[in-house]
């Protein structure tokens, strides 16, 4: 198996004025290309904290990161939004979908604003056919060919979630970074969202590293590892 991400010695530290709350105490983890990883381990363990850090929402205190053999810790704060935009892809417990837009619109608008910034162009072009012809291919993968004009408060919980997943994955990222996808959602629902990461998973080959508490999750990945008192278990 090929190793997408090399995580080496990893350090994080929260300071409040002279007090270290030291959360990540040397991580170690290799992660491979293409693979489902589920990350499990108590609350406030550093779970979400390591997830941040991988993808380049927050830096390590000490420690390196590397995508296929770059660095990302050593990168500048410019190479940072680039590497965030262009490989990873977030999906977030409570799912940040813009309330003002349909599904559909949610789930191309991540498209829409990249073109936008590589044409350089001021304001966001909301026309462009093949990224929503993307977007829906992509609802329908996540089961909602129906709620395609659906605003989120027209959504259910778990639609809502399958939206952002859908959202996450519009540009192709290779990596999927997600917190407690199914943290809010009933079982069967829950069930549902896995089928599609999976199938997804199948289709594009991209790599997920899914953070949850949720056993069944686990034991779907293709393999689970436990933080415990800021280290990878063995
Ligand atoms: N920005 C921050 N400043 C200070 N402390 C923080 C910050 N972010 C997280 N922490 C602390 O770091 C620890 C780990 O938090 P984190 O959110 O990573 O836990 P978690 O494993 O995701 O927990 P949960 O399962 O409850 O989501 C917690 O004790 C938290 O209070
Ligand atoms: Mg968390």
């Amino acid at each position: 198996m090929d190793t997408l991400i090399t995580i080496d010695n990893l350090h994080k530290s929260f300071y409040d004025g002279d007090s270290e709350l030291k959360v990540l105490k040397g991580v170690n983890l290799d992660i491979y290309t293409s693979e489902i990883l589920s990350i499990m381990g108590a609350s406030g363990v550093g779970k979400s904290t390591l997830l941040h850090i991988l993808g380049t929402l927050d830096r390590p205190t000490s420690g390196s990161i590397l995508y296929e053999d770059e660095d990302i810790t050593t990168f500048s704060e410019r190479q940072l939004a680039s590497f965030r935009n262009n490989a990873i892809g977030f999906v977030f417990q409570f799912h940040q979908l813009l309330p003002e837009f349909t599904a559909l619109e949610n789930v191309a608008m991540g498209r829409l604003i990249k073109i936008s910034k590589r044409n350089k162009s001021r304001d966001t072009d909301l026309n462009n056919n093949s990224t929503y012809q993307d977007a829906q291919r992509l609802l329908e993968d996540v089961g909602l060919a129906e709620r395609l004009d659906h605003y989120p408060s027209q959504l259910s919980g778990g639609e809502r979630q399958r939206v952002a997943i859908a959202r996450a994955l519009i540009n192709q990222p290779k990596v999927v970074l997600a917190d407690e996808p199914t943290g809010n959602i009933d079982d069967k629902t829950s069930q549902a969202v896995l089928n599609v990461l999976q199938k997804i998973n199948e289709r594009l080959q991209q790599t997920f590293i899914i953070v949850t508490h949720d056993s069944r999750l686990a034991e779907r990945a293709d393999r689970t590892v436990e933080l415990v008192d800021g280290k990878i278990a063995d």
